[in-house]
C-alpha cells in the first residue's frame, strides 16, 4: 500500500464534503488516512457518516462552553498556556472596537473550546486538519498549535473568495445578483476566510436559478474541489 498522510476533519452539520473525502479516500483517489472526525455540536449529522466509515468521532460542545463563560465570566478558566494579550494582538476576527469585555469573553471561551479540540486532535499527530462545514472561527491559540512548521488547516468556502466571506457565501452571491458563483479551498489564517487560496471552481448563475439551485451547483463542485486540493497537499508532503 502507498504512503498516506494522516488527516482529521472538523464538521458542524450534514457533512456532504466529509462524505466526499471519505469516498475519495476509500477509492484511493486521495492518499489520506482519515483518523478522526470532530464536531462542535452533538447533533452534527456528519458524525453518523464518520461512524459508518469506521472513523473515530468526538464532540466539543461549543454552545455549552460559550454559555458557561457568558453566565459566569469570572469563573471561566482558560488553558494554562493561553496568553490573552498575545492572542488579542494576533487575531483578526473581532475588532478592538467591539469592546474589551466582548473581545475577552470571545477569546477566552474559544480558547477553552479549542483546548478541548487540541486534546483530542494532537495525540493523532495529523499532517492536516480539514474543516468540512465547520461553522466556527478558529483563533490563533488553536492555529499556532497545529501550524507548527507550515499551514496545516484547510477550509472550504461557498463563494469565490475574496468576495463574500462569512457564513452564507452562496446566499450572498445569489442576492447580490452575481452571474457567476463558486467555491474556494484555502488555508486558514488569523482572519475570517482570508488565508492563502489553494483552489477554486466556478459555475454560471442563469435566469431561472434560485438560491436552492445555486447551492446545489456549488456543492457539487465542492465535492470535486476539496479532494483535489487535499491530494495536492498530500503529494507535496509525501514527495
Ligand atoms: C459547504 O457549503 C461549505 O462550503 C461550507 O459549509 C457547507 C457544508 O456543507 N463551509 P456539508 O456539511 O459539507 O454538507
Amino acid at each position: 500500500m502507498g504512503r498516506k498522510i494522516r488527516a482529521g476533519a472538523l464538521i458542524s452539520g450534514g457533512g456532504t464534503n466529509l462524505q466526499a473525502i471519505i469516498d475519495a479516500a476509500a477509492q484511493g483517489r486521495i492518499d489520506v488516512d482519515l483518523v478522526f472526525v470532530g464536531a462542535d455540536n452533538p447533533e452534527a449529522r456528519g458524525l453518523e457518516r464518520a461512524a459508518r466509515a469506521g472513523v473515530e468521532t468526538f464532540v466539543v460542545d461549543y454552545k455549552a462552553i460559550i454559555g458557561q463563560v457568558k453566565k459566569a465570566p469570572d469563573k471561566a478558566s482558560p488553558p494554562d498556556d493561553f496568553n490573552l494579550d498575545e492572542i488579542r494582538k494576533k487575531q483578526h476576527l473581532i475588532p478592538e472596537s467591539a469592546g474589551r469585555q466582548k473581545l475577552e469573553q470571545f477569546l477566552i471561551s474559544r480558547a477553552i473550546a479549542e483546548r478541548a479540540l487540541l486534546d483530542r486532535i494532537l495525540p493523532h499527530r495529523v499532517d492536516l486538519v480539514v474543516l468540512a462545514g465547520f461553522m466556527r472561527t478558529l483563533t490563533p491559540y488553536f492555529i499556532d498549535r497545529i501550524n507548527i512548521d507550515q499551514h496545516r488547516i484547510m477550509n472550504i468556502h461557498p463563494a469565490l473568495l475574496p468576495a463574500f466571506p462569512g457564513t452564507d457565501g452562496y446566499g450572498d452571491t445569489f442576492r447580490y445578483g452575481c452571474r457567476v458563483g463558486g467555491c474556494t479551498v484555502h488555508f486558514v489564517d488569523y482572519g475570517e476566510d482570508t488565508g492563502p487560496i489553494l483552489g477554486q471552481r466556478a459555475f454560471t448563475i442563469d435566469e431561472g436559478d434560485t438560491l436552492e439551485t445555486v447551492k446545489k451547483k456549488g456543492l457539487e463542485l465542492e465535492w470535486e474541489l476539496y479532494p483535489d486540493c487535499i491530494q495536492d497537499f498530500a503529494s507535496k508532503i509525501l514527495g
